[in-house]
């Protein structure tokens, strides 16, 4: 189950609200692989990835440009950790997940991955801008 936490909460909110989205973009696509019932979910899995990837691009961006506003001063080192993430995100090979049989482990194997990685990012890295 992913979903949003009261702890994952940084009190900026616009930066809650956009992890919020990606929680439920990540269920979402869990929703989807759990659902036994439709046969060929290989272009909606494709596409929520897709919307989840770019979502968390678009959500790097925004947080980025909300510490320059307000001149945090570890702005290099953050952005940095998106830009790593950033280049990871860029290996998925969306078209490998509509082969019908390797679907659910890949498409589960990158969900755990990208929430695991913003759960952490959110309690190190994104707390910081409010402690
Ligand atoms: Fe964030
Ligand atoms: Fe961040």
């Amino acid at each position: 189950m992913y979903e949003m936490k009261p702890e994952y909460l940084t009190g900026i909110d616009f930066i809650d609200q956009e992890h919020a989205r990606l929680f439920e973009l990540a269920q979402e696509t869990q929703d989807l692989l759990d659902d036994s019932v439709l046969l060929d979910k290989s272009d909606q899995i494709v596409e929520l990835v897709s919307e989840l990837v770019n979502y968390t691009r678009s959500h790097f961006a925004h947080e980025e440009e909300y510490q320059k506003s307000i001149q945090y001063p570890y702005i290099t080192q953050h952005a940095a950790q998106h830009r790593q993430f950033e280049s990871k995100l860029s290996e998925i090979d969306l078209d490998a997940l509509s082969d019908f049989e390797q679907q659910n482990e890949t498409v589960e194997d990158i969900l755990d991955f990208l929430v695991d990685w913003l759960i952490n990012h959110i309690l190190r890295v994104d707390m910081k801008l409010v402690k």
